[in-house]
């Protein structure tokens, strides 16, 4: 689990579940091994711009921050303002932009242009259903037509959701984790008698 997170930042997370346990939907922090067996899954090193949604302590934007190049730039979106507050504090990177907004709104903040990579750890299984809905459809439409949506879970329900949307949906489990996880890859738009 999250080993090199600090117990403040654990203490935060449980505080936000405690507090808003559909919102946050998880007991724990992902764990090192999860994060970076779903980011493997694109390629961050070409990425120029990176979606994040649901950034929690952070263990997935330092990640990415170490892994996009020089003049990437990239969007962290959460709605819990404690949680941000303490990763701006941490993470201080000019790559980086902290929007403390659903991830409902992220084509307001990107401002035009696509997505390279969308890094999903929202729980859609506890979030409201027009939430859930209204994300996916967004995660579609802002990504570029190359690029790779990627999503964890702690159980497979989104699965018809994201192949009712994309193309191609590519599926791993992560056992080192809290619980197992899933993690799916998503590329392409799905086209009209598309798989
Ligand atoms: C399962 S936690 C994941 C946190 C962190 N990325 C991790 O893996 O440890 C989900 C996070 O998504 C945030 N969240 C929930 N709904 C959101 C929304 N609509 N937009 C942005 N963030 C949201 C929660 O506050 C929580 O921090």
């Amino acid at each position: 689990m999250g080993a090199g997170l600090d117990l403040t930042r654990r203490a935060l997370f449980v505080r936000a579940m405690i507090s808003s346990p559909r919102q946050v939907g998880a007991v724990w922090p992902t764990s090192r091994r999860a994060v970076r067996g779903l980011l493997d899954m694109a390629d961050l090193g070409g990425a120029r711009t990176v979606l994040e949604f649901g950034v929690g302590t952070g263990v997935y934007t330092a990640e990415i921050l170490r892994r996009v190049p020089p003049d990437a730039r990239v969007l962290g979106f959460e709605v819990d303002g404690r949680l941000l507050r303490a990763v701006a504090a941490r993470l201080q990177d000019p790559r980086l932009t902290l929007v403390n907004d659903s991830a409902e709104h992220a084509e307001r903040y990107l401002r035009g242009g696509a997505a390279d990579v969308i890094v999903s750890s929202l729980p859609f299984t506890t979030l409201p259903a027009a939430t859930r809905e209204a994300i996916l459809d967004l995660s579609c439409r802002l990504l570029d037509p190359g690029g790779s949506f990627l999503v964890l879970q702690y159980s497979p329900a989104v699965l018809g959701g994201l192949r009712r949307r994309f193309g191609r949906v590519r599926r791993r489990l992560c056992l080192p984790n809290l619980p197992p996880a899933f993690l799916f890859a998503c590329e392409g738009p799905r086209t009209e008698g598309g798989r």
